[in-house]
Formats: structure tokens, sequence, C-alpha cells
């Protein structure tokens, strides 16, 4: 509605390691084949974090690209949310260490919500710019996950890559930005995908705790199950509630896990191919890096336009979901140096 607060994406950024783990690569170090993991994920290759990589430098990477492309610098951002599950230490946050390198005195915080991470950050960075206390927000999804991968499990080592992305949100009057907003999760399912060990919770004795390893633990079946669910849901309640019908959409951006995930979502929906963004391909899945990444691709092959109706839509650990449609475009935006001064309208 025009006269309300809305948040459009000004600037976007990506930023992703140089080292490519292909498929065949995989089939030297466990049991599988280049068929086998196309066939079920439709993966070919991942990008793997060297040992100069880190989430703060690929983090770091994908903000100065939104905040160039945005036109403004690190100290005009209000606010830092970081969405990731793979923080470079626990102690401080990872939005401090990213604003460290970009410089500003934003304020700056994690949002821990696994592969739905990015979306959880938009909404939450939305909410900020609509409501009127911030102009300027700046949203990371970014993922290492592929640090705590055990290349000798073959049930989840050709599933993750890593990856970051941002996007600049900033206040206009007119409907840019997240129209509607679907947050879902269900605790219970938090044995199905996790990470045990890395937190505070020490077990009496490692008897006690026989799982207690520093590798990411999946119930594969179950959450492909969760996941078919929850994408196709969660997309068509975020398209629902933007007042919105299918027809209108103009590109599925979805969390890029697997490509029998993303063609179920794309079904219900009714969207052709050519309205689902997919690199899953490429990257495999960069958990909360995933749904920014594709925006940044889709864009820069000239796939959306001013006024485009755009649905992004994540799972992940947690378990946890996330949707919403967002009016892409940047109209109504304030270019005048008048109105952007640092929280002031
Ligand atoms: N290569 C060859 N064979 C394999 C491999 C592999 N890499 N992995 C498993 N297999 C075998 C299994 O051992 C099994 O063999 P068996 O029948 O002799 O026991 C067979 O292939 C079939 O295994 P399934 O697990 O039934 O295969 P499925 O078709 O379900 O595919 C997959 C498995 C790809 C993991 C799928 O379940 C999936 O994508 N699940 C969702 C995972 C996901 O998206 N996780 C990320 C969540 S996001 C986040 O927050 C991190």
């Amino acid at each position: 509605m025009a006269g309300t607060r809305h948040a459009a994406i000004t600037g976007w950024g990506m930023a992703m390691p140089d080292r490519i783990l292909t498929n065949a690569d995989l089939a030297e170090m466990v049991e599988t084949s280049d068929e086998w993991i196309v066939s079920r994920t439709g993966i070919r290759e991942r990008r793997i974090a060297g040992t100069q990589d880190t989430t703060t430098s690929l983090s770091v990477g994908a903000a100065r690209q939104a905040l160039d492309r945005a036109g403004i610098t690190a100290d005009e951002i209000d606010l830092i949310i970081v969405g990731t599950c793979t923080p470079d230490q626990f102690l401080v946050s990872q939005a401090c260490l990213v604003q460290a390198e970009l410089g500003g005195t934003a304020g700056a915080f994690d949002l821990g919500a696994a592969c739905s991470g990015f979306v959880y950050a938009l909404a939450t960075g939305s909410q900020f710019v609509q409501t009127g206390l911030h102009n300027r927000v700046l949203v990371i999804g970014v993922d290492t996950l592929t640090r705590f991968v055990d290349y000798t499990d073959r049930t989840t080592c050709v599933l993750f890559g890593d990856g970051a992305g941002a996007v600049v949100l900033e206040a206009t009057d007119e409907e840019r930005g997240l129209l509607s907003t679907v947050l879902g999760a269900d605790g219970a399912g938090n044995k199905h995908l996790y990470i045990p060990g890395w937190g505070a919770f020490v077990p009496e004795s490692a008897e006690l705790f026989p799982e207690y390893r520093p590798y990411l633990q999946m119930n594969g079946n179950e959450v492909f199950r969760f996941a078919v669910r929850v994408m196709g849901d969660a997309a068509a309640e975020a398209v629902e509630q933007a007042g919105l019908s299918f027809a209108d959409v103009d590109m599925l951006i979805p969390h890029q896990a697997n490509l029998r995930i993303i063609d179920a979502a794309a079904r219900r929906l009714d969207l052709p191919r050519d309205k689902v963004w997919v690199n899953v391909d490429r990257y495999g899945n960069t958990s909360a890096a995933s749904v920014p990444i594709a925006l940044c691709e889709a864009e820069a092959a000239g796939k959306l336009a001013e006024g485009d109706n755009l649905v992004f839509v994540a799972f992940g650990g947690g378990l946890s979901w996330a949707a919403g449609v967002v009016r892409w475009g940047t109209e109504g935006v304030c270019r005048d140096p008048a109105c952007r001064s640092r929280r002031g309208r």
C-alpha cells in the first residue's frame, strides 16, 4: 500500500570460495558416483571454503558488493543482521566481526535459523525499516557448513557448499520489498538435522552422549519429506498473504538444497521452470547463503524487473521454514542526501 513504509532491496551481493569440489572428486573420497548425486540431488559441484576463507571474509565480500550497488557506505547503515549457523566464533557475534571490517557503528547481531536464516533475517530487518526505527539495514546470509561435514559420510558430504549473500534494505513509501512473511518451526524435529558439540552443552561423560561428534548429523529421508511439504505450503501461504495469486509470481527464489525439493515447490505454485531460479547444480546447499546467492544470479541474468513479484522460500535445521513475497525494485527510495542522514527520515 502506498503511504505505508516499506523496505526495498536496493543493494545485493554475493561471495563464493574459489575452490571447487566436483562429484568426480567426491567419488574418489567416498563410495558414490556423479550419476547418484545428480539424479538424487541435482548437484554437480560445490564451492568449499579454503584456509584463506572465513565466514567473515565471505560475508564482507558479499556486503561490500551490496553496499556498492546501493550506493551507500557502511557508516550510513543503521543495523547489520547476519543469518548464519557457522559463525567464525561464538563470542563475539558474526555481525560484529563483519562490522569490524566494514566500519561504522550500526547495531549488529546474529540470527540463527540454519538454512532458513537469511529469510528470517530479511523478515526481521524489514520490520526495523517498516516500523520507522531504521532507514537502512544490511542483511547477510552466510555459512561455511563444510567445516562441519564428515567427508567419510557419503550421505551428507555430497550435499553442502559454502558462500555468502547480502542485501541492503532501504525505506520507501512505495510497495517494494517484503509484502508478506511466513515463519515457522518444528522444534521437536531438531533431532533430524543438527551438529552436536560446539555449544555450551557439555555431556557428563562421553558414554552418556555417544553421538557427541562435531559433524553435521542428518536423517535425510525425514528432512526430505519435511522440506517437500513446507517449501510448497510456506510459499503458497506467502503468496496468499500478499493478496496475490500464483499467476502473479514472476520468479521463485528457493533455498537450494535438492533439485527434487525445488521442483516440488514449483509444482505446488504451478510455476514453469523458467520462473524458478536454480543453481544447486553449481553450489550445492550453501545453507543461509543460498537464497541471496540465487537472487544475485537471477538479477545478473537479467531475469528481474522493477515491480516483479519474487517468492523467497527456505527450510532448514530446527526444523525451520520461512517464506515471503518480495516486490522487486527501488521505486520511491530517497536518493537525496537530505533524507539520508543516519537514523533520520
Ligand atoms: N552416493 C551413493 N549412494 C548413496 C549416497 C551417495 N552419496 N548417499 C546415500 N546413498 C545410498 C544410501 O545408503 C541408500 O542405500 P541403501 O538403499 O543400500 O540403504 C540409498 O543410497 C538410498 O538412500 P536414501 O537416503 O533413501 O536416498 P534419497 O533418495 O532419500 O536421497 C538425500 C538422500 C539426497 C540426502 C535426500 O534424502 C535429501 O536431499 N534429503 C534432504 C536433505 C537436506 O536438504 N538437508 C539440508 C537441510 S538444510 C540445513 O539447515 C542444513
